[in-house]
């Protein structure tokens, strides 16, 4: 079965085409860099954007796959969660297309898109496992119990991982999005630099909280002179990632440890980062197994869309085509 994805929920422009779930026939992401100098996400300007390159790269993205839209079987696209504008280039596209060419259509949740990144990647991955998505939009702990049968275990209480990231490289003067610099420089440094606080480590629940961390780190740069800041730059990058990365490994080792599971998965942007995939390979223990999937399919993509509208067609097959954007979709 041929899935075209489309994925347009924030500043990242992507078409694909996935052979039954599995396999990547091509996946074009244009990510936006008309956003950096404004130092985070303009919304109207990411839709303008959306707009004037969705078609080219519908188009190339069937040429990169050897297909014409008359062997594609399903069209799936993020619904939500995201920002309204963007979403609705997509979404439309994609309703437009299937209505037009009698294709089925499918709306995916991006979320559900992040975790099934692993499905995509990984064949050996237990149908029921824990799944930590850390985006910039979000901070889950979920169980999995089958594609689409979900228990939230925590999230956030303010801001997202990738948010703390983002802002902490802002206030560096890293630029934006700064998540993968920043990660970068932390492995120039070293994390005993300054132990910055590991909010909620010890709180039975699974929620996370990162305002206090950011807040922290700002207020440590603050109270350095402009040559203490300079010299140290990559020492306070890797104390941050250091903290950062902890709390999400811990928390995620010690549900697994209480429910009993031994795979775990990790997807979203920050599940690129070098420090949560090195920490979580030093600290599994026994038939403890991670799984993540590479580089480019953490970020914002299509392919992972695309995979999950196959799994989602068929569990409950088409969506209506009257689906909208829901900007604060959940997932469960
Ligand atoms: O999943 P994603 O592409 O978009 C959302 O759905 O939010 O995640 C983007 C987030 C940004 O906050 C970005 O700074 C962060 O992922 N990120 C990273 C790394 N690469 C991207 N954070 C830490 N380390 C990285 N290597
Ligand atoms: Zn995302």
């Amino acid at each position: 079965m041929l899935v075209l994805g489309i994925e347009s929920s924030c500043d990242e422009t992507s078409v694909a085409v996935i052979r039954d779930g599995k396999e990547v026939l091509a996946n074009i992401i244009l990510s936006q860099n008309e956003h950096s100098k404004f130092g985070g996400v303009v919304p109207e300007v990411a839709s303008r954007t959306h707009l004037k390159t969705i078609i080219p790269i519908y188009e190339e993205a069937l040429e990169k796959a050897s297909v014409t839209l008359s062997e594609i079987d399903l069209i799936a696209a993020t619904m939500g969660p995201g920002l309204v504008g963007p979403l609705l280039v997509g979404l439309t596209f994609a309703k437009g297309l299937a209505y037009a060419n009698s294709i089925p259509f499918v709306g995916v949740n991006h979320m559900e898109g992040h975790l099934s990144a692993n499905y995509l990647t990984h064949d050996d991955l237990d149908a029921h496992h824990l799944s930590l998505i850390v985006s910039g939009g979000h901070t889950m702990l979920l169980e999995v119990k089958s594609f689409g049968e979900y228990e939230l275990l925590g999230n956030t209480k303010d801001d997202a991982a990738g948010e703390a990231y983002d802002k902490v490289a802002k206030i560096m003067g890293l630029g934006y999005p700064g998540g993968a610099v920043l990660d970068k420089l932390a492995q120039d440094g070293d994390s005993s630099y300054m132990k910055f606080p590991r909010a909620m480590i010890h709180d039975k629940s699974y929620m996370f909280s990162y305002s206090g961390l950011k807040t922290a780190v700002s207020l440590h740069i603050k109270s350095l002179s402009d040559d203490d800041f300079k010299h140290n730059k990559a020492n306070i990058a890797a104390s941050f990632q250091e903290a950062a990365i902890e709390v999400l490994v811990e928390k995620t080792l010690r549900a697994a440890k209480e429910k009993q599971i031994s795979h775990i998965a990790f997807a979203g942007g920050v599940a690129a980062n070098s420090r949560i995939r090195s920490m979580f390979s030093e600290r599994i223990r026994g038939n403890q197994k991670v799984f993540y999937p590479p580089i480019s399919l953490c970020t914002d993509n299509a392919a992972m869309i695309a995979t999950a509208g196959y799994f989602r067609y068929k569990k409950d097959g088409p969506s209506e085509l009257i689906t909208n954007a829901v900007p604060y979709l959940k997932m469960v």
